[in-house]
């Protein structure tokens, strides 16, 4: 059975601008709202390297820097960029809407 996709909204639109950064726990996933060259971006909250949180990371250039060892993931894609222990599977990227003056996650 497929359930049909919910909206979770995350935080006002008009708020966002470049280098914001924030991480919300919406529908049971972690995820982190992100801004850079005026696209929004939503991607998996939590690093795939070692499990820690990107709550107190930063965006550099178009990735997004895990504040732990350093690893980054391209913005868009969600696709590793850079490593220091190995390579490791991309984050998944997950669907953005805005509604209301809302922009949310759709899971
Ligand atoms: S936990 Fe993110 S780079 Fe290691």
């Amino acid at each position: 059975m497929i359930l049909p996709a919910v909206f979770f909204p995350l935080e006002r639109a008009e708020n966002l601008h470049d280098g914001y950064l924030k991480t919300f726990v919406a529908g049971g996933e972690d995820v982190v709202l992100m801004q850079q060259g005026g696209v929004p971006a939503i991607l998996e909250g939590i690093c795939p390297h070692a499990g820690h949180p990107f709550s107190h990371s930063r965006i550099v250039g178009s990735d997004i820097r895990c504040d732990m060892h350093g690893y980054r993931f391209d913005l868009r894609t969600g696709a590793c960029t850079f490593y220091t222990e190995g390579p490791i599977r991309g984050l998944r990227v997950f669907p953005h809407e805005i509604r209301d003056g809302f922009i949310g996650v759709v899971l």
